[in-house]
C-alpha cells in the first residue's frame, strides 16, 4: 500500500473511532437529561394539579373534573391526563389518551401501593410515551390517581439529529485528512525525495556537479545532510580517479592524497602518525546557546589537516574552546572532522595560569618576536618559561600514553609552542622517531642570543632526529646559531648537527595547502568572478567594481597597517580608481589577550576609518574591513571574486594566504602581490614581489595589477599553479615522513 493510502486509511481508522465513541456518550447524556427533564416537568405538573382535582373527585362531581381536563388540554395539547378513583376505576380523561391501557392500570397499582409518583416509558398505540402516574391524596389516605401521558418521539428525533450532525461532522473531518495528508506527504515527502533522488542519478551520471539545493521541509534535513556528504566525497573520489589517471598517462609524479595515503603506509607499514600542536584543528565553541565547530584561522591547521586526513593518526593539542570538554570523551579524544571523522583529536586542558605562561607569554611575547625580525621587542619573563616547561611536559606525558603500545612511533611536532618536546619524548623512548617542524623563521645568531633560555632551547630541539624549517635560509640560520651556541659537530654539507653521538637532520620542506584544495574547487560550480562580486555587493551593500583582498591573522608581523596605507597612497596616486577599487581585508582577531594585538585590533580598525573617511562616497569605500572569524567558504567566494590579493606580511616563516589564493583560482585569472619576505616569494616569482615597507611600491604594485594585460595574468597564475601543484601540501608531508621514516636513529640524545 502506498505510503499516502496508509496515512489515509490510518487517520480516517482514529477519526472514526473518536467520532464513534463521542457521538455514543454524547447521545447517553443528551438522553438522560431530556429524560429527567420530562419527568420533572410530569411531576411538577401533577403536584400543582392535585389540588383541583382531589376536590370534584371526592365529591364526586364528574362534570367539574370534566370542565378542569378541558381547560387544561386547552393550555397543553401535547398532554394526556386521566384519573382514576382508589379503586382504579376510571373517572375522567381527556380525548387524546386510552383509559383501558392494561398498562396504565398496572401502574397504577404499583403507584397507589408505594405512595408515590412512578414514572415510565411504553410503547401505546404505536408511539413512544412517557407515563406518569401519580396518587392523589387527601390527610395521607390514596383517594385516586392522576395520568399524565406525554409524546416523547421528540427525544428521539433529538438523538437522531445528534448521530446525523456527528457523521456529517465526520465526513467533512475526513475529506479535509484526505486533502491535508495528500499535499502534506507531496510537498514534504514525495517531492523532496524525488529531488535528491533526481540529484543523485544526475550526480551518478555526472551531469550534475552542484551541491543540492537543500529541500524542503526539515524532515529531510540530515537525510540531505549525509546525501551531500556522500556525493562531495564521490565528486573528490572522482576527481582524485581523473587526475591520478592524467598524471599517469602524462607519466608526471604528482602527490594526491591517495598517494600520499599509500606512501605513508608503505613507509610506516601501518603505523599510526602522530603529530603535536598547539593549535587544534576543530575547536568547538558557544556561539548564541548553541555549540559550534570552527577551523581556527593560521596556516599551520590548513596544512596540517589534509594530512592527517590522507594519513589518519592522532593530533593532539590544546582543547582552547568553551565547549571543547563537553565534546570530548574523558580522554579528552574525539573523532574529526565532526562530518566525516578520518583521524582523532587528543585535547590537552591546560589552566588559566599555564595558558597564560606558556602560549600568551613564552610563546607569543617571547619567541615570536624573537623569530619574526618586525622590530617589536620580545619580553622574556621567569614565570613564562617555567610554564612553558610544565606544559611542554604536560604534552610530552599525552603523547607517552598514546605512543605507549607502538615500537618506533613516527611523532611530528609543530612549531615554537615545544621547543623542549623533543628532549622530552626522546629521554623517555629513544626509540621514537622525532620530527620538529618550525613553522614561523629562525633568526639568525645574533638575534636568538637575547632569549635568556637559549641552550635550553637548542639543547630540546637537537633531541629531534630531524628538524624541518621552511627555507634554506632558515636552515643556515639554525646551524649558525648552534654554531655559536653549542659544542658540536656541524656537518655543512649533510646538513646534520651530531651532539653526544646524536645526530639531527636539518632540513628545509616548504609546507604548502592542498592542491586541487580541499574546499570549493569545482570547475562546474565555480560561479563566475563577476556573478560573485555581484553577490558580495548585495551582501554589503557598496559598489565594487575592481576588488583586492587580504587575509590575514590581525598579527602585527602581517604588515596590514602598510597594506592599507599603500592602499591610501594608490587613491593619492590614481585618483581615477576612487569609486572603481575598493580592498577587502578579511581579519580574524588574534592573541587579543596580548596587549600588542589588543592594540592592534584598534589600530587597524582607525587606520582603516582614516582612509574611508578621507576617500568614501556615498556608496563606496575604498577600504571595507570585515573583523570576524571567517569560514573556509566566505574567504573562497572573496578569493574568487578578486582581481588583486595582497600578501604584504613584514616577516613570515611562509605564508599560506598566497598559496591558497593561487590555489583557489579555478579561473586562472587573479594576480597575488606578495611581500619579498615570505617564505612563498621565494616560490612564486610570478606574483608581484614587494617590499612592504615602501608604501610607494605597495600603491604602484596595485596599479600594475590592475592593469597587467590578461594574457599575463593568466601566464602568471598559471605557472603559479604549476609549482603548486607539484609542491602540494601533500607532497611536503610525504617528503617530511620519508626523510624520518629512513634516518637511522641513534639511541642517545
Ligand atoms: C602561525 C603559527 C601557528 C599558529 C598560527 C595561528 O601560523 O606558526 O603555530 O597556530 O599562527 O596562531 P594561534 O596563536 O592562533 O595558534
Amino acid at each position: 500500500m502506498k505510503i499516502t493510502l496508509r496515512l489515509i486509511v490510518s487517520l480516517l481508522f482514529v477519526a472514526a473511532l473518536v467520532a464513534t465513541i463521542f457521538s455514543y456518550y454524547q447521545v447517553q447524556n443528551e438522553e438522560e437529561r431530556l429524560t429527567t427533564e420530562l419527568t420533572l416537568r410530569a411531576s411538577t405538573l401533577a403536584e400543582s394539579m392535585e389540588g383541583s382535582v382531589t376536590e370534584p373527585l371526592l365529591s364526586k362531581s364528574p362534570e367539574r373534573l370534566k370542565k378542569f381536563i378541558e381547560r387544561f388540554v386547552k393550555r397543553n395539547p401535547f398532554v394526556g391526563i386521566a384519573i382514576y378513583d382508589s379503586q382504579g376505576v376510571f373517572v375522567e380523561r381527556s380525548p387524546n389518551i386510552d383509559s383501558s391501557k392494561q398498562e396504565i392500570i398496572k401502574y397504577i397499582m404499583e403507584s397507589t401501593t408505594r405512595n408515590e409518583g412512578i414514572s415510565s416509558f411504553e410503547t401505546i398505540n404505536g408511539i413512544k410515551t412517557h407515563i406518569y402516574t401519580f396518587p392523589l391524596r387527601r390527610d395521607q389516605q390514596v383517594i385516586g390517581s392522576l395520568i399524565l401521558t406525554h409524546n416523547v418521539s421528540y427525544i428521539e428525533a433529538r438523538l437522531k439529529e445528534i448521530w446525523r450532525y456527528n457523521f456529517v461532522r465526520l465526513l467533512t473531518l475526513s475529506f479535509l485528512i484526505i486533502l491535508t495528508t495528500i499535499l502534506v506527504v507531496r510537498w514534504s515527502l514525495i517531492g523532496p525525495i524525488a529531488q535528491i533522488a533526481d540529484w543523485l542519478k544526475g550526480l551518478r551520471l555526472g551531469k550534475i556537479r552542484q551541491p543540492i539545493n537543500l529541500p524542503r521541509g526539515d524532515v529531510l534535513g540530515p537525510l540531505a545532510k549525509e546525501v551531500t556528504l556522500l556525493a562531495k566525497n564521490l565528486a573528490l573520489a572522482r576527481a582524485s580517479a581523473e587526475t591520478e589517471a592524467q598524471l599517469r598517462a602524462r607519466a608526471e609524479s604528482i602527490w594526491t592524497p591517495e598517494r600520499l595515503k599509500e606512501h605513508v603506509r608503505q613507509e610506516l607499514g601501518g603505523k599510526n602518525l602522530y603529530v603535536i600542536s598547539n593549535r587544534e584543528p576543530y575547536m568547538h565553541i558557544r556561539s548564541g546557546g548553541k555549540i559550534e565547530c570552527i577551523v581556527p584561522a593560521g596556516g599551520l591547521v590548513t596544512a596540517l589537516d589534509p594530512i592527517m586526513r590522507a594519513c589518519s593518526g592522532v593530533w593532539i593539542a590544546h582543547g582552547s574552546g568553551d565547549a571543547d570538554v563537553e565534546m570530548a570523551d574523558k580522554n579528552g579524544k574525539l573523532d574529526v572532522p565532526p562530518d566525516e571523522p578520518r583521524y582523532s583529536l587528543k585535547r590537552v586542558w591546560l589552566t588559566k595560569d599555564e595558558e597564560e605562561g606558556y602560549y600568551y607569554g613564552f610563546s607569543n611575547e617571547g619567541i615570536w618576536p624573537l623569530c619574526h625580525i618586525t622590530h617589536h621587542r620580545p619580553i622574556f619573563r621567569l614565570e613564562d618559561w617555567v610554564h612553558y616547561q610544565k606544559v611542554n611536559e604536560k604534552f610530552a606525558e599525552a603523547l607517552l600514553e598514546e605512543i605507549e603500545q607502538e615500537q618506533e612511533p613516527l611523532i611530528l611536532i609543530q612549531d615554537y609552542h615545544f621547543a623542549l618536546l623533543p628532549f622530552l619524548i626522546k629521554s623517555k623512548r629513544p626509540d621514537a622517531r622525532v620530527a620538529i617542524f618550525w613553522h614561523i623563521p629562525w633568526p639568525n645568531p645574533e638575534s636568538f642570543g637575547i632569549c635568556p633560555w637559549k641552550r635550553e632551547i637548542l639543547l630540546g630541539l637537537l633531541a629531534a632526529d630531524l628538524v624541518g624549517f621552511q627555507i634554506q635560509y632558515h636552515c643556515n640560520n639554525f646551524l649558525d646559531t648552534i654554531d655559536r651556541f653549542l659544542e658540536s659537530k656541524i656537518n655543512w654539507e649533510q646538513f646534520s648537527i651530531e651532539r653526544n653521538e646524536h645526530v639531527t637532520l636539518v632540513k628545509p620542506f616548504p609546507i604548502s595547502v592542498a592542491f586541487p584544495p580541499i574546499f570549493g574547487y569545482d570547475d562546474q560550480t565555480a560561479i563566475v568572478k563577476d556573478t560573485l562580486k555581484l553577490n558580495l555587493e548585495k551582501e554589503l551593500g557598496l559598489s565594487l567594481k575592481s576588488l583586492g583582498v587580504g587575509v590575514d591573522r590581525i598579527d602585527y608581523t602581517k604588515g596590514i597597517i602598510e597594506r592599507f596605507k599603500g592602499v591610501e597612497r594608490f587613491f593619492e596616486k590614481y585618483p581615477e580608481y576612487i569609486e572603481n577599487f575598493s580592498f577587502v581585508e578579511l581579519g580574524a582577531p588574534s592573541r587579543t589577550h596580548i596587549k600588542r594585538y589588543h592594540d592592534l585590533l584598534a589600530e587597524v580598525e582607525e587606520t582603516a576609518n582614516k582612509i574611508n573617511w578621507r576617500f568614501q562616497t556615498k556608496k563606496w569605500k575604498p577600504i571595507i574591513y570585515l573583523e570576524a572569524h571567517h569560514n573556509h567558504e566566505t574567504i573562497n567566494r572573496y578569493y574568487k571574486a578578486s582581481d588583486i590579493c595582497m600578501v604584504t606580511s613584514l616577516h613570515d616563516g611562509m605564508n599560506l594566504v598566497a598559496k591558497e589564493f593561487v590555489a583557489s583560482r579555478n579561473d586562472e585569472d587573479g594576480v597575488l602581490i606578495l611581500s619579498q619576505f615570505t617564505g612563498a616569494s621565494r616560490e612564486f616569482h610570478d606574483a608581484f614581489i614587494i617590499n612592504p615597507y615602501d608604501i610607494e611600491e605597495v600603491a604602484d604594485s596595485i596599479h600594475s595589477s590592475l592593469t597587467m594585460p590578461p594574457d599575463e595574468r593568466k601566464l602568471r597564475m598559471k605557472r603559479m599553479q604549476g609549482i603548486l601543484k607539484e609542491h602540494n601540501v601533500y607532497r611536503w608531508a610525504a617528503n617530511l615522513v620519508a626523510t624520518l621514516s629512513r634516518i637511522r636513529i641513534g639511541k642517545n640524545i
